[in-house]
């Protein structure tokens, strides 16, 4: 495998305990607050695809919503997934929600010929782009995934440059920056969102875009994002600790990192925002004379 493909194929942040219950507290109504009204104006036995959906928590969360809809997660990463597919009889039982391993650049290695012939009628993401280098690709390929006749794709994208942290924690958001930095990642993901959309075919009339924020401030928030930072710079063959050793961070830098993280999650007044964009895009081929 060249290393661009390893970096195609692989989660920089990976999929430990700690970072897996970070994820696990999104939700449709943390996170899908610009798109729950669409969702409700659709046929309640919608198709929806949720593309990068990690251990699954927004995804069953409307599959409970939406019990008839028939609603797919995707993701490359087989422990998120497994994960995900041991919450269904406790999240979201009597509802038609599967979970399956697979890259989205390769539709076909995990959905059915007939899936991919009649497309989706939602294909959505959720801070799924901004993980993967040379992000438009896949977001052209969400637009392919979409039914042509009215199919929606859905994304809300996180901004990392945007980030405010109190108390601050400058060595963590460069050590951030630089990882994202090392894997091709793009951190303004975020603000670009509106372009890469037009850049894939969509006309401003069919796009929605708004904007919202992405918080950690009561403990229980702080607690699995700080957990999942520190477990990261425990573990010297996590990428934080190969980016650390890369830019010749010492260890007394690195024990600082872990101190600063301790005092965001102890500090009574510490939180962490994210200015989070989000589109809805229209597909309506008929109107532009059938294109693709
Ligand atoms: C930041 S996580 C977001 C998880 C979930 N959407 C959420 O917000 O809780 C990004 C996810 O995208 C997945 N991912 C990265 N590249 C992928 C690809 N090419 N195909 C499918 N999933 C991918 C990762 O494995 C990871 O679980």
């Amino acid at each position: 495998m060249t290393s661009t493909q390893s970096k195609q194929n692989s989660y920089h942040i990976g999929y430990k305990e700690d970072t897996l219950k970070a994820f696990e507290l999104r939700n449709a109504s943390t996170c899908l607050g610009y798109l729950l009204p669409t969702l409700s104006s659709l046929p309640p036995t919608f198709t929806l695809l949720d593309v990068g959906c990690g251990p699954g928590s927004i995804t069953l969360d409307l599959a409970r919503r939406f019990p008839q809809a028939k609603i797919i997660g995707v993701d490359i990463g087989a422990e998120a997934i497994s994960r995900a597919q041991a919450m269904i009889p406790t999240y979201a039982p009597n509802t038609r929600v599967e979970f399956r391993v697979g890259n989205v650049l390769e539709p076909s290695s995990f959905l059915a010929p007939e899936e991919l012939a009649t497309g989706f009628d939602v294909v959505h993401e959720h801070t799924t782009l901004i993980c993967i280098p040379n992000n438009i690709k896949v977001l052209r390929m969400m637009r392919q995934l979409a039914r042509p006749d009215g199919g929606i794709v859905a994304c809300r994208e996180g901004d990392t440059a945007s980030q405010l942290l109190w108390p601050p924690l400058p060595e963590s958001a460069e050590l951030q920056a630089r990882i994202y930095e090392m894997n091709g990642l793009d951190t303004q993901t975020g603000r670009k969102l509106l372009s890469k959309a037009l850049e894939v075919g969509f006309r401003r009339e069919q796009i929605t875009a708004t904007a919202s924020v992405l918080s950690n401030i009561t403990r229980e928030e702080r607690e699995p994002y700080g957990g999942s930072m520190l477990s990261m710079l425990d573990d010297e063959t996590s990428e934080y600790r190969r980016a650390a050793a890369k830019f010749g961070y010492s260890e007394e830098q690195v024990e600082v990192l872990r101190q600063n993280m301790r005092r965001f999650i102890e500090a009574e007044d510490a939180w962490r925002l994210l200015v989070c964009t989000e589109v809805i895009c229209r597909r309506d081929d008929k109107a532009e004379g059938g294109k693709q």
